[in-house]
């Protein structure tokens, strides 16, 4: 039987040198993959660009990014080991990203979902993201619609309070120390 407790993972600033294992996740995780340089650019070339990975046992695990522009985080994409999910490793990387986006005072957040992906659109309703508009047929592979979802209020007081009730809840699920301590391993 599949194991799917909790599993506690170490968020750590993205590498070029983790780009092998990132890009094994994204091929395994998306029908339309960005091109492996395109991660190259992010991390090389974008400014704007935030990129996390998620570590267990030294391997890792699931990995996320975004763009901070004027304001506003747009999160560009989330994946998990496909052996892995359902056991919180999403929520801790969302949640990461959450909490960087909020320490460089973003006062909104957003991506794009397909209409279908249902376990992505219930992890970002538990922190408020909610649909916005719809963008017919975005997705080429199978013409796919979008739901841009939004959260218009995260500089909002009430926002950061949800978040660190929810990173409590986190971390009493997973059994750990309070882990959004350990940023000497993400300096992003
Ligand atoms: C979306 C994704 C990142 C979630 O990662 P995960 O580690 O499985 O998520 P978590 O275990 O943290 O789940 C958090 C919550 O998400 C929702 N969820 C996750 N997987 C789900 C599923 N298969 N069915 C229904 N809800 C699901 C649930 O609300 C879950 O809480 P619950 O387990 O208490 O019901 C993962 O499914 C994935 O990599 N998908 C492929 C890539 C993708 O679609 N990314 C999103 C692009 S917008």
């Amino acid at each position: 039987m599949d194991d799917i407790s909790p599993l506690a993972v170490d968020i750590r600033e993205m590498r070029l040198d983790d780009l092998d294992h990132v890009y094994c996740i994204e091929t395994s995780a998306y029908s339309n993959p960005w091109p492996f340089q395109s991660f190259i650019d992010e991390l090389t070339r974008n400014h704007w660009s935030r990129y996390v990975v998620a570590e267990a046992e030294g391997q890792i695990r699931g990995y996320a990014g975004m763009w901070l522009i004027a304001g506003e985080a747009h999160i560009t994409n989330i994946a998990v080991d496909y052996s892995f999910r359902r056991r919180m490793v999403g929520e801790q990387l969302l949640l990461r990203l959450i909490e960087i986006a909020l320490a460089e005072e973003c006062f909104s957040m957003f991506l794009e979902v397909r209409r279908y992906n249902l376990p992505a659109q219930r992890l970002y309703s538990r922190y408020r993201f909610k649909p916005i508009r719809v963008r017919e047929k975005y997705y080429q592979d199978n013409l796919e619609d979008a739901i841009e979802l939004r959260v218009e209020d995260t500089s909002s007081a009430d926002f950061a309070d949800a978040c660190r009730a929810r990173r409590a809840a986190l971390t009493a699920a997973l059994g750990k120390e309070d882990f959004s301590d350990d940023d000497s391993s993400c300096r992003v």
